[in-house]
């Protein structure tokens, strides 16, 4: 039975700050920003917005009413989940109204939750081949105004179905994974911006995919000749194409030709967003999906994940006959030709907002946000969430 992606969903919030004028703040040559670390675009998450709202959001555009009662099982993978203890899943699970039989969890392991989450959903739907799992990949990510992770914030969240008989990609069962225990990013549970050992990270990253790839190559017998493209977790562009760029010489010039020219596609809505954490990869899958036309049904995607602690995993989806049809082309394309420009002060002043933590009662200006699902206030230390559908 093949079981795999059968929508995918996408949604960031309205706001951005243009990484030329951040550079320029921060006495940076923007040359640093754009082309070393490979940004444009940072997304802004107002305070109206949070991890469950872009999921929420995320998954909105993409549910007609037989998932919703087909799904039975939604799985969130976030590094910034809002409580300690209920799983943003079941705020999701709430706000689109989804057949109230199903479980609802939260999974984290950094920028590896959604990936766990989906190789739970592929186990999920093997033993039951009718159901739907909803996998939500959201975060903001946050390291601090004038800190060296800055330029790689970003908030954004990635929807998807996974079923059998999936419409877009089937996922193949070869799949390479690799745990071990370092201090490469880290966020204590007191403190809402992460903390990193830059340098570190990147080597950690470059060391995991090559780990995982020789892994992967000596189980499925597979090399580059066999990829179509290769996606990366993408905590900044420039990242996986350091990363493969360590791999291209195992491949003919046509492959490395290939590989690049499409790693440069899946980077583009990357590049416009920011790190989204565990939903980056699957905004680069989205990314190259809808951007490149030319892309042929049975061409094989390999799929490289990265969870900083940390946890790496090379895995492998086989592009669906007429997978374009089912994508949302045009939605994304209005998403991020309607966004707002803010300044780099109007930035600094929407990072610094915080919720209450004294249990005081707030309301926020949810007009001003145009998404439909939003974060409408907190009373008694809980967040008050708003469907403007419903
Ligand atoms: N023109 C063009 N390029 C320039 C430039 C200019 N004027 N000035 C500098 N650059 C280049 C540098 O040469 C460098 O390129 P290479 O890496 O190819 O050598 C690049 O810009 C970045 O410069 P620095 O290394 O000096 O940048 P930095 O030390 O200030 O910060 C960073 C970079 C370490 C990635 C930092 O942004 C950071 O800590 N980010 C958060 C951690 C992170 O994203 N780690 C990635 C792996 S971990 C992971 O993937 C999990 C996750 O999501 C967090």
């Amino acid at each position: 039975m093949n079981i795999g992606i059968d929508k995918i969903g996408f949604y960031a919030p309205h706001l951005y700050v243009d990484m030329n004028n951040l550079a320029l703040a921060r006495n940076v040559e923007p040359a640093k920003f754009t082309i070393g670390i490979g940004q444009e675009k940072m997304s802004i998450a107002p305070i109206t917005q949070d991890p469950v709202t872009l999921a929420a959001n995320a998954a909105l555009e993409i549910l007609d009413e037989q998932d919703k009662e087909k799904i039975d099982f939604v799985i969130f993978g976030t590094e910034s989940g809002i409580d300690n203890s209920k799983s943003a899943g079941v705020y999701v699970h709430g706000l689109l109204g989804l057949n109230p039989h199903a479980r609802s969890v939260e999974l984290k392991q950094a920028c590896y939750g959604a990936t766990a989450a989906i190789q739970m959903a592929k186990g999920h739907v093997a033993l039951n081949p009718e159901s739907k799992v909803l996998v939500l990949a959201s975060d903001i990510a946050r390291y601090g105004l004038n800190t060296s992770g800055e330029s790689t914030q970003g908030a954004g969240a990635v929807a998807l179905v996974i079923s059998a008989d999936p419409k877009i990609l089937a996922l193949e069962d070869k799949s390479a994974y690799l745990t071990d225990d370092i201090m490469d990013f880290w966020r204590p549970i007191y403190s809402d911006k992460a903390f990193v050992d830059g340098k570190f990270s990147n080597e950690q990253y470059i060391l995991f995919f090559q780990k995982v790839w020789e892994s992967y190559k000596s189980k499925s017998g597979l090399g580059l000749a066999d990829f179509e493209a290769i996606c990366y977790h993408l905590p900044y562009t420039k990242m996986g194409l350091k990363a493969l760029r360590t791999v291209l010489e195992q491949g003919t010039e046509k492959d490395q030709e290939r590989l690049v020219e499409n790693y440069q596609i899946s980077t583009t809505y990357n590049r416009n967003v920011g790190n989204i954490y565990t939903g980056s990869l699957y905004l680069s899958l989205l990314s190259l999906l809808e951007l490149n036309e030319n892309l042929q049904a049975g061409s094989r995607i390999g799929l490289f994940s990265y969870g900083s602690g940390a946890v790496g995993e090379f895995f492998t989806g086989i592009l669906q006959p007429n997978y374009r049809e089912h994508l949302h082309v045009d939605y994304h394309k209005q998403l991020f030709d309607t966004r707002t420009e803010v300044s780099v002060p109007e930035y600094e002043e929407i990072f610094e907002k915080t919720l209450p933590i004294d249990g005081s009662t707030v309301e926020f200006d949810i007009d001003s946000d145009p998404a439909t699902i939003c974060l409408s206030g907190m009373k008694d230390n809980m967040r008050l969430y708003i469907n403007k559908h419903n």
